[in-house]
């Protein structure tokens, strides 16, 4: 395949449910799309497998856990020979995992767990595959954030006025942070931070107001139209600006 037909490559973090499994799905409902799906237990990853049957596109399943640092740093020698001599177009930073907790009542292993899931392993992710963004054409970098990651908007929501979720809060508010610095220190590349929204998902619970289908469609159309001028924003799955 020319590098001009050839087909845009992903990295998906997180794959095995949720949202980062309802992203790979809508990308393999294209031909174009070659998606490599990250996961802590590929064995066990039922539903992503059986994604294949039905794919368009073409699904690669990779172990990745996050918090183990070797596994991370295992990552270019899984894709390598997965993506040949094209790069890497989207790396998808979406793995995370969220406990309720408050700052006087946070459990300091509990903090430090939440942080490297949600904070040190994109950080490492993301310069495990550097080179291969670097190859890339989109060169872009999606970090799934949160609203929750806000302080502007810390006191909108009700339920969390009383300092609920603090290590959520502050690895998601530190993830904008790092994936702002990214911009400043790679103003080519065009790196996001996104709220999905409030999704239904086992991390989200059934309240949530948002189907997954719903937030990837919104996710999908705004990673893929972002340019350079979009670099370091903080968006919500429609697009809208989440101040900061
Ligand atoms: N749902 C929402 O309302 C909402 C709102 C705002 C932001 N977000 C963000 O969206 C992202 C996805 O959330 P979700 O709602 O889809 O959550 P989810 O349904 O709980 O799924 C979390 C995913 O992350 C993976 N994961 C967790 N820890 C990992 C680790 N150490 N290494 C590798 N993978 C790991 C899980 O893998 P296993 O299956 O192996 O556990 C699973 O695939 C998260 O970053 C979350 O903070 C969600």
């Amino acid at each position: 395949m020319s590098s001009s037909t050839r087909q845009t490559s992903w990295l998906v973090s997180g794959a095995s449910r949720g949202i980062g499994l309802e992203l790979v799905k809508q990308l393999l409902e294209s031909p174009n799309n070659l998606v490599i799906a990250a996961c802590r237990t590929p064995d066990k990853a039922y539903a992503l497998n059986a994604l294949q049957s039905s794919s368009k596109g073409s699904l690669h399943v990779i172990r990745l856990e996050v918090t183990d640092f070797d596994s991370v740093r295992a990552v270019p020698q899984a894709i390598a020979p997965i993506l040949g001599e094209h790069g890497l177009d989207y790396l998808v930073n979406n793995a995370g995992i969220a406990r309720q907790d408050t700052p006087l009542t946070l459990d300091p292993e509990v903090f430090l767990e939440t942080l490297r899931t949600n904070t040190v392993g994109p950080a490492l992710l993301t310069q495990a595959c550097m080179p291969f963004l670097d190859k890339g054409r989109e060169k872009k970098v999606l970090n799934i954030s949160s609203t929750l990651g806000s302080i502007a908007k810390a006191d909108a929501l009700e339920h969390l006025r009383f300092g609920g979720a603090a290590t959520y809060c502050v690895s998601k508010s530190a993830l904008n942070m790092l994936t702002y610095k990214l911009k400043q220190e790679r103003p080519d590349l065009i790196v996001i931070m996104l709220c999905p929204g409030w999704v239904k998902t086992d991390l989200g619970g059934e309240s949530a107001v948002l189907e997954a289908k719903e937030s990837i469609a919104g996710i999908l159309k705004v990673i893929t139209s972002a340019t350079v001028a979009d670099s370091g924003k903080y968006l919500s799955f429609t697009g809208a600006e989440i101040p900061w």
